[in-house]
């Protein structure tokens, strides 16, 4: 018996200095990005009116595998890094199972989740380009959280577009943005013409992340100095969160473990992205075989009935087409308690090695299932997730008691994304039963798919 502890916690040292950029290796790239008015795959310096120019070119390399992290950055991450690896020994005793569950705790910063690992290059890189303000959307908050706090480090104005469904679940989400001193609206807001335009057409919508992104790229490309920050999704963002994955492998490595299942949410991709990264390319290279899970939730199913096709990324259809898994831009996911997770598409990179095997399978959850799970790991870990990070709970759990049947002693890791204190409306709803579990019908996802862009040549 190799004595393993509860936490493992790398030494500042030992944190990684570089990013992993999976595109190096990948043996298939994804489909290039499409500039909406050509209809031609995008050039680097047609991104820099939206993104600032380090990170269009970020976003557009797909060749370099490791890329060092300005000591600028470093410096804020070891402010909350490494963080720890956790393994869930009552969790694991609670479930009776042979199989060793690890997981990557990301929500121990104040902005509470893998969101700041992002935010926090993305300001720095907009800084050092002389920019004065950012805007970005946000789903469940996280994200707005961390941007806020991140621009409030490096001194940069913020502007941030929250899905009115989460505006309205976590009023303290707003607060805490407003508290690192930028400002938030409710999306569809009546502050830009596309808001305008969506309100006018459905005065009631609970908004989506869609929406939020036209709202937060009009404003960038309307206001001087200003450009539009995107929280996942993009390779830039996968680039960033890499580090969750590289400081898992290492800390295993150190334990003399390596997982034969990783597991990850998949909302717009970035987390599961991060974290199965290095693991990938021992896949990519053939090195070694794990096999990878992504859960969505069944609401949002994104890559268990979406399409492989072009998109846009937002609602006002003005970003890149990008080719995904997708349930089209015009859908707007029914109000589900995991935020985060509600997004009409799927990173490219993730997309591609779904589309291509890699990424072994994925799995839609419903929410009251979810939320058993939350419960139960609130328990016996002592944390209390984030409804989105609880996705992979509950696929971690199904896992692990399939080990129990089997007797098999596989090696588990799953991503915790984030906390769960914002979340408490989600955690009551569920505890006073008036959660619901909403699945969409394939006629609901109809006009989604009719929403799709046709391409000439490439899509009809
Ligand atoms: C805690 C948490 N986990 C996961 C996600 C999903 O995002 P992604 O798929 O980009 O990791 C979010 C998004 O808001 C989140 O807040």
């Amino acid at each position: 018996m190799k004595n393993i502890p509860h936490r493992m916690i790398l030494s500042e040292e030992q944190m990684p200095t570089q990013w992993y950029n999976l595109r190096a290796d990948m043996k298939s790239l994804p489909d290039p990005m499409l500039n909406p008015g050509t209809l031609k795959p995008i050039r680097t310096e047609e991104l820099y009116p939206i993104f600032c120019e380090e990170l269009a070119k970020q976003e557009m390399d797909t060749a370099t595998p490791y890329i060092d992290i300005p000591e600028e950055i470093l410096d804020v991450y070891k402010a909350y890094r490494p963080s720890p690896l956790n393994r869930a020994y009552a969790l694991e005793k609670y479930l009776d199972t042979p199989a060793k569950i690890y997981y990557k705790f990301e929500g121990g910063n104040t902005s509470g989740s893998h969101k700041l690992n992002s935010a926090v290059a993305q300001v720095y890189y907009a800084k050092k380009q002389g920019l004065t303000g950012l805007t970005t959307e946000t789903g469940a908050g996280q994200w707005g959280t961390a941007l806020a706090e991140a621009c409030a480090y490096f001194g940069i104005g913020l502007d941030v577009f929250m899905v009115k469904a989460s505006f309205q679940q976590k009023p303290y989400r707003k607060s805490i943005i407003q508290t690192f001193g930028a400002n938030v609206v409710a999306s569809p807001s009546s502050t830009t013409q596309v808001g305008r335009a969506i309100l006018e057409m459905d005065p009631d919508t609970t908004g989506s992340l869609g929406c939020a992104i036209s709202e937060a790229i009009e404003k960038a490309t309307t206001t001087p100095n200003c450009r539009y920050v995107l929280g996942s999704v993009l390779n830039q963002v996968l680039l960033h969160q890499s580090i969750i994955g590289l400081e898992s492998k290492k800390a295993m490595e150190l334990l003399g473990e390596y997982p034969d299942i990783v597991i990850g949410c998949a909302g717009g991709g970035s987390n599961l992205g991060g974290l199965i990264a290095p693991f990938m390319r021992d896949k990519l290279l053939g090195r070694k075989n794990p096999y990878f899970i992504a859960v969505e939730p069944a609401s949002c199913p994104s890559l268990t009935r979406g399409r492989y096709a072009y998109d846009f990324c937002d609602t006002g259809k003005v970003t890149p087409l990008a080719k995904m898994y997708t349930l089209g831009s015009g859908f707007i996911p029914s109000p589900n308690h995991a935020g985060g997770l509600r997004y009409h598409g799927m990173s490219p990179i993730i997309s591609k090695l779904y589309h291509d095997g890699y990424l072994d399978e994925a799995r839609s959850a419903e929410q009251t299932r979810v939320f058993d799970a939350a419960v139960q790991f609130a328990k016996l870990e002592t944390i209390l997730p984030a409804p989105e990070s609880a996705h992979a709970i509950r696929c971690a759990m199904d896992e692990a008691v399939k080990c129990k049947e089997t007797g098999e002693e596989k090696t588990i890791l799953f991503g915790l994304t984030g906390t769960g204190y914002f979340d408490m409306a989600a955690y009551t709803a569920y505890l006073e039963h008036t959660m619901t579990d909403y699945i969409p019908t394939d006629g609901d996802l109809q006009p989604g798919f009719d929403s799709l862009p046709k391409i000439p040549g490439i899509q009809d």
